[in-house]
């Protein structure tokens, strides 16, 4: 390539080590650093990964100091108005560091990007980019426009795009977990949900990218892959020859059969499409994780007709049945919205019920939070007090931690196998890793043991969060 910068320098005979004068000043060439945060759920933060990707292919590097970033991206998350609320305080944190320095490119990625769409230019001067989750191969284009003194926005939302083709450049890892996106976007009309009008339609990525990216991570050491969709039981792909389909439960076992050393899980379960088929699969390979995170989000089927859950209090017990019967020592967890239109204290206690009979192992607990442009939205009236959806959400906790604490003390005296995942947060003197039902386990280190080494470890004592134990 030819680098006027060097001509100079590789002209001037007199010189001695020409060459390697020459090689100093490329490999001095400044570098473009971009800086990015993710926000919202797993999904948005393996898409950042993707996107991580794409900006090294243009030779940007990744860095974790933001002073030091010439491209910073946010990527953001609309699930809720207070993680809309969250982006938007954290933009106010660029101001100061674009003042300073005036070639600094912000540019918003996700959910938030794709609902606001140019208006975030208008409403927020300091973004120059906005990129919708299917656009981020655009990114060098909006980019260059950036430079060229324009503003880049792309949300476009694609039926085939699920950046199959991309090696994800692991960001924040550990080393021993990382995702793999299976699936992109909804096709679930969940009345109160914003994803299916910013992630679009559902499209399942090709099996066999999936396999070469679980083998590949294996090769460089991670010993666990989350398998991530909005809806991974309707993972449905048809090879090019379109003779046959793979479902989500031969897609699992595909995964499982990459190396019995590498665990799988996946996220999230939806309860109107989990099989027999998956959870038989789940129980046959030992390297499958015994935890299914099953959303019920209301245990009133009344509420859960006008969520368009499209099963009923009923149908969802039923699958739970299921998943005991046919995985004895599975976990499940949930993910619940209390004070959703028209609940009324007896849909709260069916709710409050469901905690105690599922047996969950942890939720995730919000209150309703109307999202502009969804079915709930246009029909259903928000007419329960913001007051009374946070004394029933503080309800819900309480019951989740008992519930998480009298199960945590069931295991009091178990030996599980545990994935070690690095450092606990407390001391560099003690270990964290999890075990196939997904609970954290905390134990002291020992020689010779190290991150992604399976050990097994006896529980000796349970908060409503974690175990601690120690190796055997
Ligand atoms: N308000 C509150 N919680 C919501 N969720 C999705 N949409 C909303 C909303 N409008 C919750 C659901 C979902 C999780 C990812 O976020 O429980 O499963
Ligand atoms: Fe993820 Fe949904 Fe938030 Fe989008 S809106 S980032 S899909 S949680």
């Amino acid at each position: 390539m030819y680098r006027p910068e060097l001509e100079h320098q590789q002209l001037d005979e007199n010189r001695q080590g020409e060459a390697l004068v020459g090689y100093e000043i490329i490999s001095s060439v400044p570098k473009r650093y971009f800086y990015i945060e993710s926000y919202g759920c797993a999904m948005n933060f393996s898409d950042s990964e993707i996107v991580a990707s794409i900006l090294n292919q243009e030779g940007m590097v990744s860095t974790r100091e933001l002073i030091q970033a010439d491209l910073i991206l946010i990527n953001t998350c609309s699930i809720r108005e207070k993680a809309e609320e969250t982006v938007r305080k954290r933009l106010t944190d660029f101001k100061h560091l674009k003042k300073e320095k005036p070639d600094l490119i912000v540019g918003v990625l996700g959910c938030m990007a794709e609902r606001l769409k140019a208006k975030f230019i208008e409403e927020e001067k300091l973004v120059d980019i906005v990129v919708g989750p299917d656009a981020y191969r655009d990114l060098p284009n909006l980019l260059s426009k950036v430079d060229y003194g324009e503003k880049g926005v792309n949300v476009f939302l694609s039926r085939e795009e699920t950046y199959a083709d991309i090696a994800p450049l692991r960001l924040d890892s550990n080393g021993v977990s990382a995702f793999i996106s299976i699936m992109r976007g909804c096709d679930n009309m969940c009345s109160f949900c914003v994803v299916p009008y910013t992630r679009g339609r559902e499209r399942s990525r090709s099996a066999f990218t999936i396999i070469a990216e679980a083998e590949d991570l294996f090769q460089k050491g991670y010993r666990e892959v989350t398998l991530l969709g909005q809806n991974v039981d309707s993972y449905k792909w048809l090879n090019p020859e379109g003779d046959q389909i793979i479902n989500f439960a031969e897609l699992l076992e595909m995964v499982a059969l990459v190396n019995p050393l590498l665990r799988i899980r996946f996220s999230t379960s939806h309860p109107k499409d989990i099989t027999d088929e998956v959870l038989y699969t789940i129980a046959k390979y030992p390297n499958i994780c015994k935890y299914i995170h099953l959303p019920i989000q209301s245990g009133s089927s009344r509420i859960l007709s006008l969520m368009n859950r499209t099963y009923d209090r009923e149908w969802y017990m039923n699958r739970v049945q299921a998943i005991y019967q046919i995985i004895p020592d599975c976990a499940i967890s949930s993910d619940i919205i209390t004070g959703f239109c028209s609940e009324t204290e007896s849909d709260h206690k069916e709710t409050l019920s469901a905690i105690e009979w599922a047996k969950y192992t942890m939720s995730y607990m919000f209150y309703y939070s109307e999202r502009p442009g969804t079915p709930a939205a246009k029909k259903l009236t928000d007419d329960v007090p913001l007051e009374l959806k946070k004394s029933r959400l503080s309800q819900i906790i309480e019951l989740q931690r008992d519930v998480s604490f009298q199960l945590n003390q069931l295991d009091i005296g178990k030996t599980f196998e545990v994935l070690i995942e690095g450092d606990s947060k407390r001391s560099d003197k003690m270990f964290k890793g999890r075990n196939s039902q997904n609970k954290i386990i905390i134990f002291e280190k020992k020689p010779n043991y190290y991150s992604g080494n399976y050990v097994n470890v006896k529980v000796t004592s349970a908060t409503s969060a974690t175990l601690s134990g120690e190796i055997i």
